[in-house]
Parts: C-alpha cells; sequence; structure tokens
C-alpha cells in the first residue's frame, strides 16, 4: 500500500473527516449563527463523487473515516452511503486499508439509524451533549429536543456501540454540570469528552467570555473522582482518563490552552470537496474542480499532496475576538464538522 500522504514536518495523515453537509437540525451556538444560509445542492459533492474521493484517501493510506456535517444523518441516503463505505472494511482489497469508519452526530435521528450504522460497521459514535438540561439544551441548541439526542445515544449503546459524548465546555453555561453528567455517562455506559470552545466564524456568541481552560475543570473534577492516568494515548487530540468510580473514560481536548498539533494525523474534506490540511485555517485544496473537470486519480492525488505539502505546523486559533469579529478562520465549525 503507497502511504504518501506525509507532510512536511513529518506527519503521517492516516485519518479524514468527512463533511457530508453543511445543513443541521440545530443551530448550536457555538458552531453557528442563528440565520444560517446553507449552500446550493449542486455545490454539495453527490456520493458517488464523495466515494470517489474517499477512495483515493484510503487507497493512500487513510485507516480512519469520521463522517461529519452538519449533521451527517439529515443527509437523504445516509444509510446507503454509510453501507458503501462499510464494504471496505468488510472487503479491504476493495479501497485500501481502511480500519475503522466511524461519525459525529447530534444524536437527533441516530435512533432511527443505530441499527444500519451497526450493520455498516460502524462500532463507536461521538455524539453531541452539552448538557442535561432540557431548557438549557433548547438554548444551546436553539431548536434541538434534549429526549430525541438521549434516545438516540440509548439506541446506539442498545445495538453494541460504543458512544462519547462531547460536550463543549462554557463558562457560565454547563460548567455547573460536568459531575452529573459524568455520572450519568457512567450510567449509560458512555465516555464524556469535554472541549474547550474554539473560534470558528461568528456565532454571535462572546467565545472570550465562554472559553474555559479543560486543566482547571480538570483539576476541579480530580477533587471528586478517581481519575486515573490511562498508558494509551490516543491517536486523536483528546487525552483520556480512567474514572474510578464508573470505569468509563473521561477526554480533554484542549486546543486553546495545550494544542497537539505536532502529532496531527488528519485532514478534512468539506460537503463541496475542499480539503483543508488545518481546522484552525483558511486554506483549502478545491478537490471538487478536479474531480468535476474529469481529473482522473492521480490528478486527485497529486492536488491532496500538494494541499499537504502547504498543511500548517498548528492551528491559528486565538480568543480575544468580539461577537461580530472573527479571531481564527471565517468559516464555520459547521463546513468541516470540526
Ligand atoms: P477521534 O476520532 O476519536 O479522534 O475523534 P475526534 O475527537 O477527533 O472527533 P469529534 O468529531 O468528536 O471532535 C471532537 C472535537 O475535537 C471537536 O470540537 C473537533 O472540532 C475537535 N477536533 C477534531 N480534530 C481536530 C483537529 O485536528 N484540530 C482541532 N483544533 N480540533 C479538532
Ligand atoms: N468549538 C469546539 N467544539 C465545537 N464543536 C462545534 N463547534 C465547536 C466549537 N466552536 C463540536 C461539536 C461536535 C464536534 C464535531 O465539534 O460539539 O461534537
Ligand atoms: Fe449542528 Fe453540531 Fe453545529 Fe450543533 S455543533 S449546530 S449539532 S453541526
Amino acid at each position: 500500500m503507497s502511504s504518501c500522504l506525509v507532510d512536511p514536518a513529518g506527519r503521517r495523515v492516516s485519518y479524514l473527516r468527512v463533511s457530508v453537509t453543511d445543513r443541521c437540525d440545530m443551530r448550536c451556538t457555538y458552531c453557528m449563527s442563528e440565520r444560517m444560509t446553507f449552500l446550493p445542492r449542486a455545490d454539495v459533492l453527490d456520493f458517488e463523487e464523495l466515494l470517489r474521493l474517499c477512495r483515493v484517501f484510503v487507497k493512500h493510506g487513510v485507516k480512519r473515516l469520521r463522517i461529519t456535517g452538519g449533521e451527517p444523518l439529515v443527509r437523504r441516503d445516509i444509510g446507503p452511503f454509510f453501507e458503501a463505505l462499510g464494504e471496505w472494511l468488510h472487503h479491504p482489497e476493495q479501497a485500501g486499508s481502511l480500519e475503522e469508519l466511524t461519525l459525529t452526530t447530534n444524536g437527533s435521528r441516530l435512533a432511527l439509524y443505530a441499527q444500519t450504522l451497526f450493520q455498516a460497521g460502524v462500532r463507536r459514535v461521538n455524539v453531541s451533549l452539552d448538557t442535561l438540561d432540557e431548557e438549557r439544551f433548547a438554548t444551546i441548541t436553539r431548536r434541538g429536543k434534549l429526549a430525541a439526542t438521549l434516545e438516540g445515544i440509548q439506541a446506539a449503546r442498545d445495538v453494541g456501540m460504543a458512544v462519547r459524548v462531547n460536550a463543549v465546555a462554557m463558562a457560565g453555561v454547563n460548567d455547573d454540570e460536568f459531575d452529573a453528567m459524568l455520572a450519568w455517562c457512567g450510567k449509560v455506559g458512555a465516555d464524556l469528552c469535554l472541549i474547550e470552545t474554539m473560534p470558528m466564524g461568528d456565532t454571535g456568541e462572546d467565545r472570550t467570555a465562554r472559553y474555559l481552560p479543560l486543566s482547571e475543570v480538570k483539576a476541579d473534577l480530580a477533587r471528586r473522582w478517581t481519575l486515573e492516568p490511562l498508558a494509551e494515548r490516543s491517536a486523536g487530540p483528546a487525552r483520556y482518563m480512567r474514572v474510578g468510580e464508573t470505569g468509563q473514560r473521561i477526554g480533554f481536548i484542549t486546543p486553546m490552552s495545550h494544542n497537539f498539533c505536532a502529532t496531527c494525523n488528519r485532514v478534512r474534506l468539506s460537503c463541496t470537496g475542499q480539503l483543508y490540511t488545518c481546522l484552525g485555517h483558511e486554506d483549502g485544496m478545491d478537490l471538487r474542480a478536479i474531480l468535476r473537470s474529469g481529473g482522473d486519480d492521480a490528478a486527485l492525488l497529486a492536488g491532496i499532496q500538494a494541499a499537504l505539502d502547504r498543511k500548517p505546523t498548528g492551528h491559528d486559533f486565538q480568543l480575544g475576538a468580539k461577537p461580530g469579529e472573527v479571531s481564527g478562520p471565517v468559516r464555520h465549525m459547521s463546513v468541516t464538522g470540526g
């Protein structure tokens, strides 16, 4: 298997995040603004195009695919898309060496899809859930229903998937709930991952006021919970600890206080076929243009490698911007799903 997906800093790209839609049935305050304009459908890659691009990545060394959005499960025919990707897990000779297929979802439609996803080969899912309080959930997501996400998590557990709950830690919003969320995750058998808020696109939210360094949260939690270091380090951005009282893990994603860029293993494909080699930079490579002008796999690979040759050594996120200003990339998180 050729593995040319290496950047000038020697970082090997083995992980691709694929956003299949910029649309979402929620409008989380840290992710989108209240009024979002979504892309015309013609701009969005169809499933054949997405599969074609994914196949080039997988043939050249990507081993893990994470499907994101927007909300991936609002896209029509997402079931067959997962089934098609899942074929590569079951029959590696068809594409290369795919080892894992996962997704990140807001959970609203997870109960509907849990069985299909499991059958396609998905064994773990990350579900965004920032609070267990119904009113708060409605405020944070602007239009989500807590019960649907909780049902989705339960359905995923019931079919046998590992679940990680993603909670963006926000000062004055959900910082009084981490104990309750840790206990709840213990009960349902899920890991909990706390995430520092990143300034992407203007969402109308004061990110600086909301920012909570997770080192402080961890030290506080350690007063009441037994947090044991884990021998194995994850390849992704989360740094995990075992929670002695529940047996589950707690993860911390700290792009703002301790970035993990030096060991970055990933790139992201937007639903319009832009390849972003760093979440925290504007620079993208238009793979759709190569695809739609009849480019073959060699041309696509050349485009991918040219983008990798420019992969930034680290992100550009900075706090300090007020609502209405942007201090990081202008695009919203929903364009690449994180
Ligand atoms: P793994 O597949 O286990 O590595 O999952 P993940 O943590 O990367 O996936 P998820 O979609 O759940 O993302 C959780 C948070 O991590 C989101 O806030 C993402 O924006 C953030 N994240 C993921 N990858 C990167 C990255 O390369 N850089 C930065 N700064 N944040 C990232
Ligand atoms: N900062 C940090 N995490 C974010 N997410 C969405 N927007 C932001 C942000 N501005 C998280 C969601 C989801 C994951 C893909 O990214 O909660 O779990
Ligand atoms: Fe939708 Fe996820 Fe963004 Fe919330 S964070 S608006 S659920 S894409």
